[in-house]
């Protein structure tokens, strides 16, 4: 049986079904999934809540950092779902919302919440096997991680996929502003100063434009199974 802990990192762009595949692994592997996205994104969720992010994407920076403390994440799973918490409540839903997903980028470029976020993942994983979904995961989070993917899809069919899960959940949304709300996430994330969406040296890259849910998991399965073996 294996004695260490194995850290699997799934970084990449914006929905391109990292955290399906993060789960699937994880479901697969017995490990635990962290879907750090998700962390940003209640981060965010508590700065629009709160009057910290106005309409304008203007930020009170100060007030931000002086509130880290009051802003709790934890994660529990229900009926086999994870679900995140947000000070006890479950923002689940509401942190997939278009209103968050438009904010958060430049929630997680300020520095101070991306050395709160990065500690509670690495302590989240102490003591446990994890497959850990984000941006920085492989470059920063877990350099050493044993397994890395950089995953990626054209923005065009990031942005389908997306439309078809939103409108399933029943929210009203328009084809364009995911478009726009995906191209523009991809620029923040790739440009800003702190720890930046990038592919690690050793990462695997995994386009899955044209690849089934089940053809990218067996991808990555047959890649972690070698890698296990060693
Ligand atoms: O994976 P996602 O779309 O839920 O991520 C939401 C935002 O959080 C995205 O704009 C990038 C940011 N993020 C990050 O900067 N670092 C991570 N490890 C995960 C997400």
């Amino acid at each position: 049986m294996m004695e260490k802990n194995i850290k699997i990192a799934i970084d990449g762009h914006s929905s391109c079904g990292k955290s399906t595949l993060a789960k699937q692994l994880a479901a697969h592997y017995g490990f635990l999934f962290i879907d750090t996205g998700a962390m940003y994104r209640a981060v965010a969720l508590y700065a629009i809540e709160n009057g910290i992010i106005n309409d304008d994407d203007v930020i009170d920076e100060k007030k931000l950092k002086n509130e880290m403390d009051k802003i709790n994440i934890s994660f529990k799973n229900s009926n086999g779902k994870n679900r995140t918490l947000l000070n006890s409540e479950d923002v689940e839903d509401k942190i997939r919302q278009i209103r968050v997903s438009s904010k958060v980028s430049k929630i997680a470029a300020m520095p101070f919440v991306r050395e709160k976020m990065v500690s509670l993942q690495r302590k989240i994983s102490e003591n446990s096997s994890v497959v850990m979904d984000g941006r920085d995961i492989g470059t920063v989070v877990f350099p050493n991680a044993e397994v890395k993917f950089f995953v990626t899809a054209s923005q065009e069919i990031r942005a389908q996929r997306r439309y078809k899960e939103l409108l399933e959940k029943g929210e009203i949304v328009d084809l364009e502003q995911i478009k726009q709300s995906i191209s523009q996430r991809d620029f923040l994330d790739s440009t800003r100063e702190i720890s930046p969406l990038k592919k690690a040296d050793d990462a695997i890259e995994l386009d899955n434009s044209f690849m089934t849910r089940e053809e990218q998991f067996d991808f990555a399965v047959k890649i972690i199974d070698k890698v296990l073996q060693k």
